[in-house]
């Protein structure tokens, strides 16, 4: 009976100090593996959101796609999301009034406009935040790029059904467009 509440109260113990452990952990671990972790996720993320955009223009076209844009973009991007990891998309000159930057995100875009686009790892107090530009292709520009120019009437036409305040127009390939936001929630 003493030996098996030795042994209940030394499991106890073991129990609570491997979880002091886990809380160090989440605390401690570097950048490198929330860069990995991000970049897995982004690709994912983009994965999907291509892949769908792709065969919605191939079946109807343009402006059907962006009918498609603005009904699965935010359900897309949010499938690998879960109760410690957010994802979203971020750009100064938002089509989608929900991606207008906050404060975290205006800092980044600004610190991507003076000193060059590269992933970062930004650190605040409960959350990790992974943040990767987002640039623009050559394919992109059908539906970001200069009306007429890159952008067809018709698409034109549903861009301003959707988004009476689009501010997402007028882009050429190579510029920055926005930024992945996914934000890490420290377990403390
Ligand atoms: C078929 C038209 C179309 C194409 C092609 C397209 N987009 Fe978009 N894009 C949209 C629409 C519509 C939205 C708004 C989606 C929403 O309501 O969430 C959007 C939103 C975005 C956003 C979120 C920020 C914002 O302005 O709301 C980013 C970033 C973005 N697009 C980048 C790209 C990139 C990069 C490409 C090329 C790889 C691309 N888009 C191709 C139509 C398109």
């Amino acid at each position: 009976m003493r030996l098996l509440t030795l042994i209940g109260l030394v499991g106890l113990l073991g129990a609570c100090s491997a979880s002091k452990e886990e809380q160090q952990e989440t605390t401690q671990v570097p950048d490198s593996v929330y860069l990995y972790r991000g970049d897995k996720l982004v690709a994912q993320t983009f994965d999907t959101l291509r892949n769908s955009l792709l065969s919605a223009i191939a079946d109807k076209g343009f402006p059907h796609a962006i009918d498609f844009c603005n009904e699965q973009a935010y359900p897309l991007t949010a499938i690998y999301q879960n109760d410690s990891v957010s994802i979203r998309r971020a750009s100064a000159r938002f089509r989608n009034p929900n991606n207008r930057p906050d404060s975290l995100e205006m800092a980044a875009l600004a610190d991507f406009i003076v000193n060059g686009p590269s992933t970062k790892i930004i650190r605040t107090r409960d959350q990790v935040h992974y943040i990767k530009p987002i640039m623009m292709q050559a394919m992109c520009l059908n539906c970001h790029g200069v009306p007429d120019e890159n952008i067809k009437p018709e698409t034109l036409q549903a861009i301003r059904e959707r988004y009476p305040t689009d501010q997402a127009i007028n882009y050429a390939e190579g510029d920055l467009r926005g930024i992945w936001h996914i934000a890490f929630t420290l377990k403390r």
